[in-house]
């Protein structure tokens, strides 16, 4: 049985939640403050809680193991995630201003939906999963699961929480939110594009075979 030692692990300062806005600028364009503020306490917590000391130290990964970017890190994935599903926001909504789609919580949704990965790609969990799955399971908990943990826990909306809970396989047994529809479809175009530039390492080709995706050589 594993007790932590401490919560959160280190403490949470304002250098970290700096390091946040710096790594991710899109939180800037959350409109609400309370929602902005709390955006940014559940990444610190959630880094606090890890072995990273900031986002862009997060590997470009979906998972561990899987879709790895040949260069870049999770902060890139995250804005694009963001800045793509904003598109899609923007674009409905200016096309037809009668549909009703809520652009902070797609915002905030984007920058967060990978809250979880602090927990799920963190050295000493993976080694503690992968010394006795028998015992902890493997991981214990995905990152959406840890994400909607973290997400409650610094009092952000249950909006969030459910858009990083939803965004990947666990919300297949959920109906998703419309803003949480988007950040899902918007992630997973992100890593199937990166997958066709050719911008992820070979061991996951067969995947990309799968969504009938051929990785094209890169420039040089
Ligand atoms: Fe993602």
């Amino acid at each position: 049985m594993h007790f932590p030692d401490s919560r959160p692990r280190r403490p949470i300062t304002q250098a970290l939640r700096d390091s946040v806005l710096e790594d991710l600028p899109e939180l800037a364009q959350i409109g609400h403050q309370q929602l902005r503020e709390r955006c940014i306490e559940a990444w610190a917590y959630a880094l606090a809680e890890s072995a990273f000391e900031r986002i862009s130290d997060l590997p470009g990964e979906a998972n561990p193991g899987m879709f790895r970017l040949k260069r870049g890190n999770q902060a890139a994935h995250l804005r694009g995630v963001t800045r793509i599903a904003l598109a899609i926001a923007d674009d409905f909504a200016g096309e037809f201003p009668e549909a009703d789609i809520d652009r902070d919580l797609v915002i905030a949704g984007g920058l967060l939906h990978d809250v979880g990965k602090c927990w799920e790609f963190d050295p000493a969990n993976r080694a503690r999963w992968t010394g006795d799955p028998s015992q902890t399971g493997s991981p214990s908990l995905r990152h959406p699961v840890y994400g909607a943990h973290i997400c409650l826990t610094v009092g952000l909306p249950e909006e969030i929480a459910h858009i990083a809970l939803g965004h990947s396989y666990e919300g297949e047994h959920l109906i998703r939110s419309l803003e949480c529809l988007i950040v899902q479809r918007a992630d997973h175009l992100w890593w199937s594009i990166a997958g066709g530039c050719g911008l992820l390492t070979p061991e996951n080709d067969a995947i990309l075979a799968g969504r009938k995706i051929t990785p094209r050589a890169l420039r040089g």
